[in-house]
């Protein structure tokens, strides 16, 4: 007996120092043996109930055994307000004003890991203080398409960034004792028919695109939990889908929490249990009654339902609930977290075209006028699930009044068009009538009276800056927008600003791309001033004043026209056979009248829409890359008011990774960041590639005239290809063109390896 001990604890011992650091993943079975001592307590009753929602924002724990309810929290970029148990209208609290940080987009733009820490710490943080366990974000889709209305709400294009983004968003909220739910896994690019769409796409793309930012936050980050999305993919619903959620999530990434699915977005019994489900969200006509009544029938284990809650516990068991009476004692939003999406806001600002040097904002200028509603409107809110209400927004007018004030400079202001306030669901377009600001299209051409009133103000002025964009209400989930145009007669009017008043700055306050074929030729200097949270106007008065140089780059491609985009170019969106989708019908007061079934009954008769991703990986700029398709501007762009120097690059190709050094010089006279970015081209490839991939990128602080060695590094694993023909990973030896410069279109050093 001693002597099998002895041999047992050897092995142990042994098999600890071989299999090396426990992985994130497997840091959440610490608990398996307390949480089944716990299962072989509870009944069925109370183990299902804890597969299904409680309340609109919360799963059930079992009170009797001491466990406590799962809290959840949108969204992305802020704890959203308190709802009222069974909605999400406002439960009308005075603590839960919380801090609004910049969207995705904004943040991707940052192309900066310690700042997508920092964020997550914040809202981490935040979330603790409203007694939420769980963030339901981040938000990681790959921008498809530039209209998508959740293109602002997710990072890039491009997958390399998104992936590390979404790490460090995830490791920062974590270590603050959250856990995020990951979101929409996977594949969820457009809005249009989101509940139904099939999205068909190989293997290869799946994979190397639009998995990479859910697989490292999943394997590095040890993302507790995830969000299936409303859409198929291949065939099956997110929600129940056995290559997503049970081959690769749980099986090859190893993942040890729990799934929730979409709010509305499970769609069977059997489907979801047997397919990789664990938590309804809301309702609980599946994963209720019909779980227990079918453990009596035959057709589901008591082992599924155990193995289920067992996911849900361990995620439990890492997250430490807020007790009571702690949770909610203190306003939310925090002065620490309102300096976080201070530094975000400052390090996202994109300079886009800055000719004759217009910015910034020379000594000489005595008064600005600053024309456009978007200088004013506030975009805490909004875009559905991803609104904050924000403790308070610094608008982007209000941030220049402040700054202007300090240098003696005089501000005026005029609308200069109006403001499309979108759909509305359920009631059809918001009424105009009451509010001249108001438009009633969002095509509605410019109005003469607010035209000529904002070209007096111009002309009176030193320096003119106008605000153009989109709103929340256009650019918002539950709907795709049908275009890129600037709403309501905004090119009209920018044309007139620069016919009395050459001197002229556009910032745009959007969250995706817009066409600016009008707008650009008229305009010397462009802004892309994102949805930029709560400290928004402060960050940009201070990147248009000059106090800080601009050094965001753009995580999107700015296609020229939107007929150039992948998507569009192939014919894949919009489809063909839309409709079919309770999302969509939404929007129809007589869809609104009807009961569930009537509801269901339409739909079904409807023809069921399809999304076919026949572009494969050329998506964003590896797209107008290889079609050699000139955008407006490119991925990766955005000026500085400095220039730098790339000097001296060097490439080696090691045992397990690629080595690249140069040196960095700031020939301003200012300081400045730089994000650096290095693409791989492959020479003589025998497998199929885009002219050019992002493998490298760091954000590089440099003080005036300073110069650094940088080093970028690229792991084999991320040069690796999906292997169709071998289901698996695999790595093509051979020649690599590593180009390193400025942006996707501005390479400055070129070097060649062989691995
Ligand atoms: C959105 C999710 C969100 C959920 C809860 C859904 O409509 O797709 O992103 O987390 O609502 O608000």
């Amino acid at each position: 007996m001693k002597k099998t001990i002895l041999i047992l604890a050897l092995a142990a011992v042994l098999a600890a120092a071989c299999s090396g650091p426990v992985s994130p993943q497997d840091k959440l079975t610490a608990n398996d043996k307390k949480i089944n001592e716990l299962i072989a307590q509870m009944t069925l009753e109370e183990k299902v109930n804890m597969l299904h929602s409680k309340t609109n924002m919360s799963s059930a724990g079992v009170e009797r055994l001491g466990i406590a309810d799962m809290n959840y929290a949108d969204g992305p970029f802020g704890i959203r307000e308190e709802g009222v148990p069974n909605g999400f209208q406002s439960a009308g609290w005075t603590l839960d004003s919380a801090t609004y940080f910049p969207t995705g987009s904004a943040l991707a733009a940052t192309w900066s890991e310690e700042l997508a820490y920092k964020y997550g710490t914040g809202m981490g943080k935040e979330a603790r203080l409203r007694g939420k366990d769980v963030i339901l974000g981040p938000a990681v889709n790959i921008q498809r398409l530039p209209v998508g209305g959740r293109t602002y709400e997710y990072l890039s294009e491009d997958p390399i960034l998104s992936a590390a983004l979404s790490l460090e968003y995830t490791k920062g909220v974590q270590d603050q004792g959250t856990a995020v739910c990951i979101k929409h896994f996977a594949v969820n690019n457009q809005e249009t028919n989101r509940g139904s769409v099939n999205a068909i796409l190989s293997e290869r793309t799946l994979r190397e695109i639009y998995l990479k930012p859910f697989e490292r936050a999943i394997i590095e980050g040890g993302a507790m939990s995830v969000m299936p999305a409303y859409n198929k993919v291949n065939g099956d619903y997110c929600s129940e889908n056995e290559h997503l959620l049970n081959e690769i999530l749980r099986g090859e990434w190893g993942f040890k929490g729990f799934t929730v699915s979409d709010w509305g977005g499970t769609h069977s019994t059997m489907g979801a249990m047997l397919h990789g489900l664990n938590v309804q969200m809301t309702g609980s006509n599946y994963l209720g009654q019909p779980v227990i009544d079918s453990i009596k029938a035959g057709k589901l284990t008591e082992d599924l339902v155990d193995e289920k809650v067992r996911q849900i516990l361990r995620v439990r068991f890492a997250i430490e609930p807020v007790p009571a009476d702690v949770a909610n004692t203190v306003m939310t939003s925090q002065p620490e977290s309102q300096d976080i999406a201070r530094q975000v806001a400052e390090k996202s600002i994109v300079l886009l075209k800055n000719e004759g040097k217009v910015l910034p904002i020379s000594k000489d200028v005595k008064t600005i006028a600053v024309i456009g509603q978007n200088a004013v409107l506030k975009t805490q809110s909004g875009g559905m699930g991803a609104g904050v209400k924000a403790l308070y927004e610094v608008t982007p007018l209000a941030g220049i009044e402040k700054r202007a004030a300090q240098a003696g400079v005089e501000v005026s202001y005029a609308p200069g068009y109006k403001n499309f306030p979108g759909r509305r669901w359920g009631r059809g377009p918001a009424a105009p009538e009451t509010n001249p600001l108001v438009a009633s299209a969002i095509d509605e051409p410019a109005d003469p009276f607010l035209m000529s009133e904002a070209c007096e103000a111009a002309a009176n002025a030193d320096l003119v800056i106008f605000f153009g964009g989109t709103n929340k209400s256009i650019e918002t989930e539950g709907s795709d927008r049908q275009n890129m145009d600037l709403p309501c007669g905004q090119n009209e009017l920018v044309k007139a600003l620069k016919a009395v008043n050459p001197n002229l700055v556009t910032v745009l306050i959007s969250g995706g791309p817009t066409d600016l074929c009008e707008l650009e030729p008229v305009s010397p200097a462009i802004v892309q001033g994102w949805w930029n949270g709560t400290e928004g106007g402060t960050a940009l008065a201070e990147v248009l004043f000059g106090d800080i140089a601009p050094s965001g780059k753009l995580p999107f491609t700015f296609p020229a026209k939107l007929e150039d985009s992948p998507a569009y170019a192939m014919g894949n969106f919009p489809a063909k056979n839309a409709g079919g989708d309770l999302f969509s019908l939404m929007y129809r007061p007589d869809v609104m009248k009807m009961t569930r079934e009537e509801r269901q009954k339409l739909i079904d008769s409807m023809p069921k829409p399809e999304s076919h991703y026949t572009e494969e990986f050329y998506v964003g700029y590896r797209w107008f890359d290889t079609r050699q398709v000139k955008p407006m501007y490119a991925f990766g762009h955005g000026l500085s008011y400095v220039e730098f120097d790339y000097e001296d690059m060097k490439a080696t190709a090691g045992k397990d990774a690629v080595k690249v050094t140069f040196q960095l010089e700031n020939e301003g006279s200012m300081p400045a960041d730089e994000v650096v970015q290095l693409y791989v081209h492959r020479v003589d490839s025998q497998v199929e590639w885009p002219a050019k991939e992002l493998k490298a990128f760091q954000r590089v602080s440099l003080n005036a005239g300073e110069t650094k060695t940088v080093t970028l590094e690229i792991p084999f694993k991320d040069l690796r290809y999906w292997n169709e023909a071998t289901n698996a990973w695999d790595l093509e030896h051979g020649k690599l063109q590593l180009l390193l410069g400025s942006a996707s279109d501005d390479i400055r050093e070129t070097a060649e390896v062989t691995i």
